[in-house]
């Protein structure tokens, strides 16, 4: 069991305890709702089958935690129902957690486009969510699962690896499927079932992208070669970020969030280059590099490896002067439109989020209840509500989390 240094610890043992509140999930958004139930006065109780809490925001972030996103928008999100995220959002915004993180003497930085991480480490941002929980009087326990949910005149009879517990409120804050080893389950889908929710189907999202037949033999071995900035697109929507080969596919940011959005038989296009119209650039450079050879001058926009590859595998490597416009202009057109086939994703053992999920249809956009069933909530990753890359999807956690907390 872990805990705050001031929350209470629960008895151990088998036992019967009754709670205003139980919190299945001792994550982000399970902790935070934890915070806004207990300083209204509710007695809360968190459980969680890890035997640690907040797993993922210690892990999240390379070890730093993005805990938010300054630019944070509804259009910043994944759902059915796009409308769905818009009241938690603007209720709870980034700099009301970032007034929290401040609170704590919590050093932070922008690392790009509104992304703010711990100037030192994750375990600050868990630190605080659990010192915040002991003052709100909150319980918090780790390694104790939840085997049965059953409904009751009161509420909710809820059997744990520790014992019964009633609660008047019951809040699923689960999380998704990704990453299983870090205590993801689908438990909270079967609860929102077992309820008679409707659940979405599921995907990993923010998930590297795998090459299958000839495009991972051409490509497996450019493994760690990196490109700052390129441009991904499926449909209209499109991102501009890095790009990174694996040794089974790709990766990156740009590869990550794109993924969100494709799915196996969609046309990903992937412009190598997005700043630079590539043809003409080498039409330009065969005046004013006549002898160089295409894979040198290649090898001057693009990481070197990737140049002598793209010419291995597609375009001869002559001296420039020997090429006509009309065949450095396909040599552009192929860079700056990349004609690769993702054959699929690495799965939920690396996804950092599972799209789908509970459907919001069912759920209050102000309290994040149950329409079906009352005193039952719905918060954070198991919701069908997915965010970008870049600290949205804490937000989401916090924001769903404080909506919930403040009525449960
Ligand atoms: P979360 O998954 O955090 O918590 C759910 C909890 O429920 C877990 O502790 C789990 O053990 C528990 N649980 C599950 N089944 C249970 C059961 N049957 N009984 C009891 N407990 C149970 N986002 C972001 O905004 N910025 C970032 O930097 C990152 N980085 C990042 C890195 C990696 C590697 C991953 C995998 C993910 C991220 N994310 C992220 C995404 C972010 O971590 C995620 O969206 C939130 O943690 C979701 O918060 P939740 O509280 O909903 O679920």
């Amino acid at each position: 069991m872990r805990l705050g240094d001031n929350a209470r610890p629960a008895a151990r043992g088998c036992r019967s305890v009754k709670v205003d509140v139980l919190i299945i999930g001792a994550g982000a958004a399970g902790l935070m709702c934890a915070i806004a139930a207990g300083q209204r006065g509710r007695r809360v109780l968190v459980v969680d089958h890890a035997n640690k809490v907040g797993k993922k925001i210690l892990m999240s972030g390379g070890g730093r935690c993005n805990f938010t996103n300054m630019g944070v928008t509804p259009a910043n999100y994944l759902s059915a129902n796009p409308h769905f995220a818009k009241s938690a959002l603007a209720r709870y915004t980034p700099w009301d957690f970032i007034a929290l993180v401040e609170k704590h003497g919590i050093a932070y930085h922008e690392k790009e486009l509104g992304q703010l991480f711990c100037d030192d480490s994750s375990k600050q941002i868990v630190r605080m969510l659990l010192d915040e929980c002991g003052a709100a009087g909150v319980t918090v326990e780790a390694d104790c699962g939840v085997q049965r949910v059953r409904k009751t005149s009161g509420g909710f009879s809820v059997h744990t690896a520790r014992g019964e517990v009633h609660a008047e409120s019951l809040v699923v804050a689960c999380g998704g499927l990704s990453i299983p080893s870090m205590g993801a389950s689908g438990f909270g889908y079967e609860l929102a079932r077992q309820f008679g929710h409707n659940v979405l189907p599921t995907r990993a999202g923010l998930v590297p992208l795998t090459l299958s037949g000839k495009h991972q033999e051409h490509y497996q071995d450019l493994a760690g070669v990196a490109l700052p900035m390129v441009e991904t697109r499926v449909g209209k929507q499109g991102f501009r970020a890095g790009l990174l080969f694996t040794h089974r596919g790709i990766s990156g940011p740009a590869i990550l969030q794109i993924s969100s959005y494709w799915q196996s038989g969609d046309d990903l296009r992937i412009d190598l280059l997005p700043d630079l119209d590539v043809g003409a650039h080498l039409v330009d450079q065969r005046t004013a590099r006549p002898l160089a050879e295409l894979k040198t001058v290649l090898g001057d926009v693009l990481p070197k490896r990737l140049a002598q590859r793209l010419c291995e595998q597609w375009f001869e490597s002559r001296p420039m002067r020997q090429y006509r416009d009309a065949e450095l202009t396909e040599v552009g057109a192929q860079l700056n439109a990349w004609p690769i086939t993702a054959s699929g994703t690495e799965g939920y053992r690396t996804a950092e989020v599972t799209l789908g999920g509970v459907d919001t249809d069912g759920i209050s956009s102000s309290t994040m209840q149950s329409k079906l069933v009352p005193g039952l909530y719905f918060i954070g990753e198991v919701v069908d509500v997915t965010g970008w890359l870049g600290g949205y999807n804490f937000q989401w956690a916090w924001a769903s989390g404080q909506a919930a907390g403040e009525v449960a």
